[in-house]
């Protein structure tokens, strides 16, 4: 969830470019941003995110049932970007974007805006309201990070596994007993031969197993399938904070431009005139 990042890392880039979120959901599955090339300041334009999955997939759920996928983002712009104020949003823009909440990642980055979680049905693709600052210090090309998930991680902040993941024996040895309870834990028994023990290890509700009683294993051997269908993805683009007044000088510039061309040319009919004139002389 996108909470167990803001409570663990106060910033969810990290040096390398990696999104946080890549710490817990291990699958790398695509994403999709796009926004305009250029805005204003003090502008409000869209920023369209897409997670694109099958919507026919069903995942391992926390009891070991099976269930509907959920989608969330972290959206990391550029500094001075935020979501726009409610009365701010034009209508068109906010149809587009429905009841989605807002969140900063924290209360001195309204920069950065996390969403979810959310049903993936419906929000497969998100609409984002962002407002450009008022008063920029510089008018540049800047970069902004989507961070986007389908899915339940494989880790929780503790360290833990999640029931969503596939789990590997924890000693080599042969399979002497395998108890399953009612609500679909199991508990397998290796009796490593060689150090004279048996190590229990605890398979919660969800993955398969792939194993049985009397297999011989190696250390770390896959007991269970991958239950995962999710999967987190990154994607970035850039945007330019444009000045008017460039935009204003350019045309000015076209302008004069465009009349001295016209010049030139009004120029040479009336020395093709005088041309044509010694000609006949
Ligand atoms: C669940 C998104 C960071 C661990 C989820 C879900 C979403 C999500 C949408 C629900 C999936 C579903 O129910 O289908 C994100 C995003 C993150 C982020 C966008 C970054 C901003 C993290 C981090 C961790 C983590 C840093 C680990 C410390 C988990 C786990 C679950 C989960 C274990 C399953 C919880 C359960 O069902 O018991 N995440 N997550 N996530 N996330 Fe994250």
């Amino acid at each position: 969830y996108p909470i167990f990042a803001q409570q663990g890392y106060d910033y969810p880039r990290e040096a390398n470019g990696r999104i946080v979120c890549a710490n817990c959901h291990l699958a790398q599955k695509p994403v999709d941003i796009e926004m305009p090339q250029a805005v204003f300041p003090d502008t409000v334009f869209e920023a369209n995110i897409h997670i694109p999955y099958d919507q026919s997939l069903k995942q391992v759920l926390g009891n070991g049932k099976k269930g509907g996928l959920n989608v969330g983002a972290v959206l990391i712009l550029p500094e001075g970007f935020e979501i726009a104020p409610k009365d701010r949003i034009p209508e068109e823009i906010s149809t587009k974007v429905g009841k989605l909440f807002f969140q900063p990642y924290a209360a001195d980055k309204k920069n950065i805006i996390v969403v979810g979680p959310l049903p993936g049905k419906k929000y497969s693709d998100m609409v984002f309201p962002v407002l450009s600052p008022k008063d920029p210090k510089n008018f540049l090309k800047f970069p902004v990070y989507l961070g986007g998930n389908r899915g339940r991680g494989q880790v929780y902040p503790s360290g833990e596994k999640s029931n969503n993941t596939v789990y590997t024996s924890p000693a080599k040895g042969a399979i002497t007993a395998i108890d399953t309870d009612p609500e679909g834990k199991s508990v397998i028994s290796i009796f490593d031969k060689d150090a004279d023990k048996t190590v229990n290890t605890t398979i919660p509700a969800g993955p398969t197993l792939l194993v049985k009683v009397g297999d011989t294993l190696a250390a770390d051997q896959p007991l269970t399938n991958n239950p995962n269908v999710g999967g987190f993805g990154q994607a970035d683009t850039e945007i330019v904070l444009q000045n008017p007044l460039r935009v204003i000088g350019l045309i000015v510039f076209l302008f004069t431009i465009c009349v001295a061309q016209i010049f030139l040319v009004l120029k040479k009919k009336q020395f093709e005139k005088v041309q044509l004139a010694d000609m006949n002389f």
